[in-house]
């Protein structure tokens, strides 16, 4: 192996690549949809996405980066027969740079109202309050800048201490801390009163509602919240040593990312449907039902700080994957330390998530087809950049990466191993593209 930075324990890899994947996409994003799209029949329809097309396009990524071990750009042109391939990488870098100037934002809110619960100044207030709060605050100049600098001050700071020092011992104590918040959470919800209702709004399968429109929110689900299409895991599987298996770390992280999406609508959903609330999505439901239903519950202080915590943590972790794959990037393609890397973007994100914050406030009527700055750069990354990145890696993984790199990577071996690589390859070159095109096109028309 090369001197550059690897991993150092397996665990360490697990909960790395598990603390970018689970983020505000398992929290936020997955528990409403369940709930929207017919409940247990969306979730049987994600775990196939996540089967079949998921798993299938992650370890794509593994291969090209710890068969390159380099950073986004660097590990396409390095393996790729022609130099034009390293495009897919420049797209990744790219997208990662459109997500962190507004994943730093919302990761700033959740600080921020981690500090309200904590301060014992969340709770108390109606609904409307609460939702004249949310509006003040995320619409006002200085205190949302404020908590996205704090936001990029700690993420800089981890990512400056390297793969080793930094990511990885953060991501091994952030992880079960936030796994023993989760649980700690469920359990609660599953005691309250009228836990019933929202637990049948989740899993009761109601097959009335799945559309193809069911199918195509799984698979673009599943994409967000794998940290899928834009090369972040080419990043951390560049640090991957040659002993991880690939295909069995690829099912970790999606049996475990699931697992918290919807640990996630079990701490939600009783709690919301209990205390007579209307289940929203978004930033709606975390910043404006969330605190009033705290309110309403015995130990609400207590609930509301772990549930603000277990906010903050996934998507800090999630903020650091992306950032690490411009800092890796710029470090290595301009041959400056990753001090100097880390700097630069930072102050980089600083610019730009200020100016994505105050599209909330002063700049709100700056508008791009109606939609403010932060919800462009979300589309665009989300709906079109995202779901690109996926198409072009497996079509690059499947018809162009010479197959022994592929069986070296996944340590195919024997008959059986043959016939399993064919399926793979036929995953790789006609299912993930295609779906993954639907998906492309519904957002497109949308
Ligand atoms: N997976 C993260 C989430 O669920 C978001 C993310 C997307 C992270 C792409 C890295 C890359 O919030």
């Amino acid at each position: 192996m090369s001197r550059r930075a690897h991993f150092a324990t397996k665990f360490g890899v697990l909960m790395a690549t598990v603390g970018s994947a689970v983020g505000l996409g398992n929290i936020w994003r997955f528990p409403y949809q369940a709930g929207e799209n017919g409940g247990g029949a969306f979730l049987l329809t994600y775990a196939l996405a996540v089967l079949l097309i998921g798993i299938p396009a992650m370890v794509a990524e593994f291969i090209v980066g710890r068969e390159s071990h380099l950073n986004a750009v660097g590990a396409f042109k390095k393996i790729a027969p022609k130099k034009a391939w390293g495009g897919i990488g420049y797209l990744g870098v790219f997208t990662g740079f459109m997500i962190d100037c507004y994943y730093c934002v919302v990761t700033g809110w959740t600080l921020y109202y981690l500090f309200l619960a904590a301060s014992d100044n969340l709770l108390g207030l109606s609904v409307d309050q609460y939702s004249l709060m949310f509006s003040t605050y995320s619409s006002s100049v200085f205190p949302p800048i404020f908590a996205l600098v704090s936001v990029i001050l700690i993420t800089g700071v981890i990512v400056s201490l390297g793969v080793q020092k930094g990511i990885e011992t953060a991501s091994k104590i952030m992880m079960p801390l936030l796994f023993l918040l989760l649980l700690a959470l469920a359990v609660n919800s599953c005691l309250l009163e009228d836990s019933q209702t929202g637990l049948e709004f989740l899993f009761i399968p109601n097959w009335s509602e799945f559309t193809i429109d069911t199918i195509l929110s799984a698979i673009g689900q599943a994409f967000f919240s794998l940290s899928l299409g834009m090369a972040c895991l080419v990043t951390y599987s560049s640090y991957f040593t040659d002993d991880v298996n690939l295909i069995g770390t690829a099912s970790k992280i999606s049996v475990i990312d699931m697992g918290v999406a919807v640990l996630a609508g079990v701490i939600i959903f009783p709690a919301v449907f209990t205390f007579g609330m209307e289940p929203e999505q978004g930033p709606g439901l975390v910043f404006k039902v969330l605190p009033n239903v705290f309110s309403q519950m015995p130990l609400g202080y207590l609930w509301s700080l772990l549930f603000y915590a277990l906010l903050f943590l996934a998507a800090l972790t999630s903020f650091i994957s992306i950032t690490e794959v411009v800092v890796a990037y710029i470090s290595e393609a301009f041959k400056i330390s990753r001090v100097k890397s880390v700097i630069l973007t930072g102050l980089t994100f600083t610019l730009l998530g200020s100016v994505c914050s105050l599209s909330f406030g002063p700049l709100s009527g700056f508008t791009i087809a109606d939609k403010n700055i932060f919800d462009s750069l979300d589309y665009l990354a989300t709906n079109i950049l995202l779901p690109l990145g996926g198409i072009l890696t497996s079509i690059f993984v499947g018809w162009r990466l010479d197959r022994k790199v592929i069986e070296k990577q996944l340590n195919i071996k024997g008959k059986k191993g043959a016939a399993f690589l064919k399926v793979y390859i036929f995953f790789l070159r006609y299912i993930v593209p295609a779906s993954v095109t639907c998906v492309l096109v519904t957002g497109l028309l949308s």
